[in-house]
């Protein structure tokens, strides 16, 4: 067994006993020598295991007092999926307006945000060539396109630079898409809870909308087929990695699977891919589109959630749409702004990408701790909240309690939160809210997360007073 499957093998053996609640919140884990001896593995592996475990949210480092666990497994006691059979319906038109800051947005803090190296990238393109200024390529410029199709295969993707066109950011590409392989009235299956951004332009765009339920592992591929089979839908919209709002990421089967279905059934996956380089824990998982063999698989991202979403660069892999995908690009808008692109080029094959993704995915690993942390010591007890393994965004289920009038009550504050009804066309998520955990964790943020807590709990008793005085009516 190699290094990294033993420490992950011993990893897996606390795992399984903190999610059975067998340590205390107060009570040490065995010193890195103890697990060292107890395990007969080495201090390095024993090191790993911790760390590993500190990365996924399950244990913390105290540096005076050691390792201790840090899960509250009533809080984690896997959030509900809410199980119900698929119907297609309409979006209101035009989507209601919404806060667009703090926690109510997936993005990052823009000191996290490189724009140290951004600038000198940019300052050098702006000085490179005399025809900066003309119009490009209207696919999109060739540095840029070969600068990613060289970063992704460092990934085992491998996508090549020709079949990159470049959007203005992912929803660009998947609008696009979508104007492509769908016409009005027709039905999109999505992902249910669904991002609100997908489900607005679904609105815009008179397409109906079919919310597949989640579960545990990924999507409803059972219900999905069967739509698909019946061909009820004429296009698939989904994110497979660190999905929006619920962060949880399909399998590699899964995945797989979804491929197979496309070309089976030659309905079109629109794959919206903007978070899988947001990765917690070191590997960047693949996309659906790396199991696409017949080209029904159009995959879409963009530099919005890991590095800069006002530069407003993003990309789309059309697959057997190419053609038809590109001609609407060069009618349309005569492609992206060339300098920015030419900067993006530079920044990426100079390497500083790749190893900004790395030390960010560190930050957003122990920000995302910190803010579960925070939460499940601040909020009641039956508050549930998943761990993401990538991503931005926190999916928390607040049982009892009205998140609307939370969100309601917050903003009066000036703390902007999403809840859970904006996810979906269904009354499954009331009890849901999202978070963006991109901030930084100062004196700020934890004054508006302690006020958010006191919130929910002072929303929760009333509603145990109301139904108690309710109760006491009837027995009166
Ligand atoms: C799933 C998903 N896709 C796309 C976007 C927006 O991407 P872009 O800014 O590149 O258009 C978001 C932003 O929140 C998102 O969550």
């Amino acid at each position: 067994m190699g290094r990294q499957a033993k420490y992950k093998a011993l990893a897996g053996q606390f795992i399984t006993a903190i999610e059975a609640g067998e340590y205390e919140f107060d009570q040490p884990l065995p010193s890195l020598r103890q697990l060292s001896a107890l395990y007969q593995v080495s201090m390095t592996t024993a090191l790993a295991c911790y760390r590993y475990l500190e990365s996924l949210g399950y244990i913390t480092a105290d540096p005076k007092r050691g390792f201790f666990p840090c899960f509250n497994p009533q809080h984690a006691s896997a959030i509900e999926y809410a199980q119900f059979n698929a119907k297609a319906c309409t979006l209101p038109n035009p989507p209601p307006s919404r806060a667009r800051s703090g926690f109510a947005t997936a993005q990052l803090d823009p000191t996290l945000i490189d724009s140290q190296q951004l600038r000198a990238s940019l300052a050098r393109t702006m000085r490179s060539d005399h025809t900066l200024f003309n119009y490009g390529d209207p696919l999109g410029e060739q540095p840029f396109r070969q600068a990613l199709s060289e970063h992704l295969k460092t990934q085992g993707f491998v996508i090549r630079a020709q079949e990159l066109v470049i959007t203005q950011g992912c929803l660009d590409a998947v609008k696009t898409a979508l104007e492509l392989v769908t016409k009005e009235q027709d039905i999109v299956a999505v992902p249910s809870p669904c991002y609100t951004g997908l489900l607005d332009i679904l609105s815009v765009m008179g397409r109906q909308v079919l919310e597949i339920p989640s579960n545990q592992d990924g999507i409803d591929l059972v219900q999905l087929e069967h739509e698909m089979a019946r061909h009820q839908v004429a296009a698939c919209l989904i994110s497979a990695n660190f999905q929006n709002p619920t962060g949880h990421s399909l399998s590699t089967q899964q995945k797989a699977a979804l491929a197979n279905m496309a070309s089976q059934y030659r309905i079109p996956i629109i794959e919206d891919d903007v978070y899988r380089e947001l990765c917690h824990t070191g590997t960047t998982p693949l996309p659906i589109k790396h199991f696409d063999q017949d080209g029904w698989v159009v995959w879409c991202s963009s530099i919005s959630k890991t590095l800069a979403p006002g530069l407003r660069l993003g990309w789309c892999a059309p697959g057997r749409f190419h053609q038809k995908y590109s001609d609407l690009i060069r009618i349309r808008s005569l492609g992206c702004n060339r300098p920015l692109q030419l900067a993006l080029a530079d920044y990426i094959s100079r390497g500083h990408y790749a190893r900004y993704l790395k030390k960010l995915n560190n930050t957003l690993a122990s920000q995302c701790n910190q803010y579960i942390q925070l939460l499940t010591r601040l909020l009641p007890d039956k508050v549930r909240v998943n761990r993401p393994q990538g991503g931005l965004v926190l999916w928390l289920e607040l049982p009892d309690i009205n998140t609307k009038q939370l969100q309601k009550q917050l903003k009066e504050e000036r703390i902007y939160i999403l809840c859970g009804d904006a996810f979906s066309t269904t009354t499954h998520y009331h009890n849901y809210i999202r978070l963006n955990f991109g901030q930084c964790i100062h004196a700020e943020i934890e004054t508006q997360l302690t006020k958010l807590a006191q919130t929910a709990s002072s929303l929760q008793r009333q509603k145990s007073v109301k139904s108690e005085s309710k109760t006491g009516t009837k027995l009166v």
